[in-house]
């Protein structure tokens, strides 16, 4: 009766999700088990198609499918439909397939876990990107009261502001003024590199930081060496992994539980 569920891009070798998912199957006794699946470009309405055949209950899907998953699975939520982009996948009971985007909702239920109000808050986005794009939808649904797209390029940040009512398009010069600033860019990924000039940071600030290798950004020791709040990236990971959970299996996972095995996962791929 065991179920199935497992993370589908290439790679997926270095992902964390087998473990962070295994980790609650196994606590919790659910009946389920996490794998990974390396899937060639291509592949995904194979991968779709296998669903049913081998009673798949779940995928989490990473780079490079979510644009290819939004079009091939049978149903799509809004938020994934207008981003055009699906990160998970659930199998439903009549053999259909459900794609929904968790990236954003992951970091608004993250950054609440955190103590900061995401409803009526001024929210600086930097980046317009894959990251950045889920994120500023799903702020906007969650009631932010302004968020600013701050991007290097000004094209993407005009289309990323247009995914939702309360975005527009800024410049460095908002961030004083915001009360959470986001890093969606991949400044800083392997890098000790800040996205911005850390003197634009002040002890009003909450900032969170998708990056999490390495987990401590220059970014957020920035924050926190002026008193702001530092929110790390991890934990949108781990939220992301949250609300996939409970799609696929009806339960709501401890983010705890999911935590430590990420930590612990990050430190031996190390
Ligand atoms: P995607 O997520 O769409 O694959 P990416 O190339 O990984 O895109 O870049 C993600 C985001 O980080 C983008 O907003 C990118 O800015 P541009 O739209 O101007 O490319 C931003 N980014 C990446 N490297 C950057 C850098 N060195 N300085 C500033 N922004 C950077």
């Amino acid at each position: 009766m065991t179920r199935l569920a497992a993370v589908i891009g290439s790679p997926v070798r270095h992902s964390l999700s087998p473990a962070m998912h295994n980790a609650v199957f196994e606590a919790t006794g659910l009946d389920w088990r996490f794998t990974r699946f390396d899937i060639v470009e291509g592949g995904v309405p194979a991968a779709l198609a296998a669903m049913p055949v081998l009673d798949i209950g779940g995928y989490a899907v990473t780079m490079p499918h979510k644009e290819a998953v939004a079009a091939a699975v049978d149903e799509i939520d809004p938020a994934a439909q207008a981003l055009n982009s699906v990160n998970t996948v659930v199998l439903r009971p009549d053999g259909s397939t459900y794609g929904a985007s968790t990236d954003g909702i992951g970091l608004v239920a993250w950054v609440g876990a955190s103590g900061v109000e995401v409803q009526d808050q001024s929210i600086v986005v930097l980046g317009a990107g894959g990251a950045a794009r889920p994120i500023i939808d799903a702020f906007g649904r969650a009631g932010a009261a302004e968020i600013i797209v701050v991007n290097r390029t000004r094209r993407s940040a005009e289309q990323a502001a247009e995914l939702s009512p309360v975005a527009r398009v800024g410049g460095v010069d908002s961030i004083p003024h915001a009360g959470l600033v986001v890093n969606a860019t991949s400044v800083g990924m392997g890098t000790d590199d800040c996205p911005i000039d850390p003197a634009l940071l002040h002890d009003g600030h909450a900032v969170a930081d998708i990056v999490y290798h390495p987990l401590d950004t220059a970014l957020l020791r920035a924050a926190r060496s002026v008193g702001a709040r530092a929110i790390d990236g991890l934990g949108m990971l781990v939220y992301q992994a949250v609300e996939q959970e409970e799609l696929w299996t009806g339960f709501r996972p401890d983010p705890t539980l999911m935590r430590s095995a990420a930590e612990r996962a990050l430190s031996n791929s190390r």
